[in-house]
């Protein structure tokens, strides 16, 4: 990349700290669930598929999710593990690889929780892991955790941090996003309990605070620990986990003492406001409600929200080339730190040079077939 260091874009080109590593600019690969990872273990494939996105010139990637070591984290065949030998063999040379082209990497550390059905792999007798149990058809599918089995899990998060970081992974980031385990605390619609770990917003947000201080003792004060949140879920796009800014604050101000370095906010438009009377986005109050560094992500470089309807190929992702300006204006207002991509980067994996030598018609397009089968 060596030309137009005065475009318009330049704000995306600004290198940036992150921990005692430096991003050599503020573009992320979002994590995108791959399924291509047969007995959890990432192989050439998922090496060559993370090389080409650094070689492409993005700062820092966040991987797919990746299994903490716990019986029912998975709830999707070929998801990749982030523990035993083979699975953190094949992460050590994904590491290598995007750290030889010149970007940084960070594991996203993930548990389904209640989305897991009994008979998923790897384990087909181990039901789902919820805050409350959920019953279909008679049966159990979903496990109300116990105290014992929540600090289990904890445990699993710290032990995948300490294996992320001796792999090389540049910091971690915990999944607490999208309905899985650790939102479904969160969340009033799915946590129905009422201990420490259910009833106010303090209460649910209690497993994710628990599990972010354990991974900052598994790991080191300055490993960098990302945090990713919605208000959409899986079942809900119009869902919310906080319905005011004060609430946001009560939550925030939990995680970041905690130890949170980023905020991953996950929305699926970065522009939308999140809340009535201001036009400000999710990650633009989360920036200024909580003092730290904030990764906006949602249709960068697209016109068509994500859905997951996409992912089951029923609906068409067929989307243009929307208007870089707002992307940049808000790094350049200072509102966000970091701008995540991730449909974009299946399509093209060269985006972000393309965008620093201003080639901007040399994009590709992102259609159904991207999806598909990305370059
Ligand atoms: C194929 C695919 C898989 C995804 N898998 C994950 C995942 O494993 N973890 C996660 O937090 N988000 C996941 N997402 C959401 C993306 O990280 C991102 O937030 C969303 O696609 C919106 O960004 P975009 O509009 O730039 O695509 C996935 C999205 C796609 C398209």
């Amino acid at each position: 990349m060596s030309q137009a260091r005065e475009s318009q874009h330049q704000a995306l080109f600004k290198p940036i700290a992150f921990g005692p590593h430096t991003l050599r600019n503020r573009i992320v690969m979002s994590p995108m669930t791959r399924q291509r990872s047969p007995g959890g273990v990432p192989g050439e494939q998922s090496v060559a598929y993370y090389q080409r996105r650094a070689e492409g010139g993005v700062g820092l990637i966040v991987t797919e999710g990746t299994c903490i070591g716990h019986p029912a984290a998975s709830g999707y065949n070929n998801v990749p593990d982030l523990f035993g030998p083979q699975a953190l063999e094949g992460w050590k040379r994904v590491v290598e690889a995007v750290h030889q082209a010149g970007a940084r990497i960070v594991p996203q550390l993930w548990h389904v929780g209640p989305i897991r059905r009994l008979g998923q792999a790897p384990d087909p007798l181990v039901p789902g892991y919820g805050p409350s149990e959920i019953s279909e058809g008679g049966e159990v599918q979903v496990k109300a955790m116990s105290l014992d089995d929540i600090e289990q899990v904890i445990e699993a998060y710290a032990q995948a941090a300490r294996d992320a970081r001796a792999i090389g992974f540049d910091g971690v980031e915990i999944h607490g996003a999208h309905e899985y385990l650790i939102d479904s605390f969160i969340w009033s619609q799915t946590n129905q309990r009422d201990d420490d770990y259910g009833g106010s917003l303090a209460n649910r947000t209690r497993l994710a605070a628990r599990i972010v201080q354990a991974v900052r003792e598994a790991t080191s004060p300055d490993y960098p620990i990302m945090f990713r949140f919605s208000q959409w879920k899986i079942s809900d796009y119009g869902a919310r986990i906080v319905d005011n800014a004060a609430e946001l604050k009560v939550f925030l101000d939990i995680l970041v003492e905690a130890g949170v370095d980023v905020f991953d906010v996950s929305t699926r438009r970065f522009w939308e406001p999140a809340f009535e009377g201001s036009s400000d986005s999710l990650a633009a109050w989360t920036r200024r409600l909580s003092g730290k560094p904030v990764m906006m992500v949602g249709s960068v470089g697209l016109d068509k929200a994500y859905s997951i309807a996409q992912l089951r190929g029923n609906e068409n992702p067929d989307a243009g080339q929307a208007d870089l300006a707002p992307v940049v204006g808000q790094l350049q207002s200072g509102a966000v730190d970091l701008v995540a991509l991730g449909r974009m980067l299946l399509a093209d994996p060269q985006w972000p040079t393309k965008v620093f030598e201003n080639r901007l018609a040399e994009i590709n397009r992102f259609d159904r077939e991207a999806m598909q089968t990305e370059i």
